[in-house]
């Protein structure tokens, strides 16, 4: 049952709207955006980041989710610096999750003071967010864990009439382009049993640099590009997504770092463009 927001409400509504049933139907709108894998540290590309800092400030959405590897060796002054530059993002909320990279170099204890973060994070009176760890420290491969796996379901099974996103940065799975591929979540079975019990609508997901979308019907599992680094892989552009919630229901689109939007699907369907014919 949808509850009536006041705050969204708030953000929505303008006195020169048409009808007030138009209002209603924007309160239940939600514009998240993923960023991944910024990679700040040596393989960084300052000016994509300024780029999507521009684009995102002008789509002015409610959350930024960033997808781990915020750093690229998980050093202090990558630590640092990349606070200053998420500073520059405007949205009402900005969630971000380690991975492998931000790990490296014992860099999981300075995550946890540059960016603290909840796991469980309410958007909405529709939607929830949690959260996964799945990097460990020194190893590249992700793992979810007996306990947290546990955790996830009681979690899940609380918002059981909202929309249930789930982000991690380790990609759930496979995906093309990425060769023998070792580097998975290592209990990827046992997640994805809680995610189809419980409902989960959505996954988000990084690490790979390569965006893709495997649409399930009632779950959607999506990969994001990498934002700012010059590791591309697959499609040989900067990306992130637009996810948009409308009543309900997501759309989820590709957005290139300075160049066009289009929906995620066509990475899919068009991929003989990306092939070797
Ligand atoms: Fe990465
Ligand atoms: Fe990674």
């Amino acid at each position: 049952m949808l509850l009536f927001n006041p705050t969204l409400l708030f953000e929505f509504v303008s006195p020169s709207r048409d009808s007030l049933l138009d209002d209603l139907i924007k309160v239940r709108k939600m514009l998240i955006v993923q960023i991944s894998d910024l990679h700040v540290g040596s393989q960084f590309f300052q000016v994509k980041f300024d780029q999507l800092v521009d684009e995102v400030n002008k789509l002015n959405p409610h959350v930024i989710v960033v997808t781990g590897d915020l750093t690229n060796e998980g050093l202090m002054h990558e630590y640092e610096r990349c606070q200053e530059l998420l500073a520059k993002f405007n949205a009402k909320k900005i969630i971000t999750i380690s991975g492998n990279h931000d790990y490296r170099n014992t860099g999981y204890l300075l995550f946890k003071k540059f960016f603290p973060f909840e796991a469980i994070n309410e958007l909405s009176d529709d939607v929830v967010l949690v959260t996964l760890g799945t990097a460990r420290p020194d190893r590249n491969e992700g793992e979810v864990g007996y306990r947290q796996n546990l955790w996830l379901e009681r979690t899940m099974k609380k918002y059981k009439d909202k929309v249930k996103i789930l982000a991690m940065h380790h990609h759930l799975i496979a995906i093309p382009d990425t060769g023998s591929d070792q580097l998975t979540v290592v209990d990827a079975g046992d997640v994805l049993r809680t995610i189809l019990d419980t409902g989960v609508d959505l996954v988000l997901c990084g690490h790979k640099h390569r965006p893709w979308e495997w649409n399930f019907g009632k779950l959607m599992v999506v990969n994001a590009g990498t934002a700012t680094s010059e590791r591309v892989r697959g499609l040989f552009e900067n990306t992130y997504n637009i996810i948009d919630i409308s009543n309900k229901s997501i759309k989820v689109d590709l957005k290139i770092v300075g160049g066009k939007r289009i929906p995620l699907d066509d990475i899919v369907t068009n991929y003989h463009q990306f092939g070797d014919e």
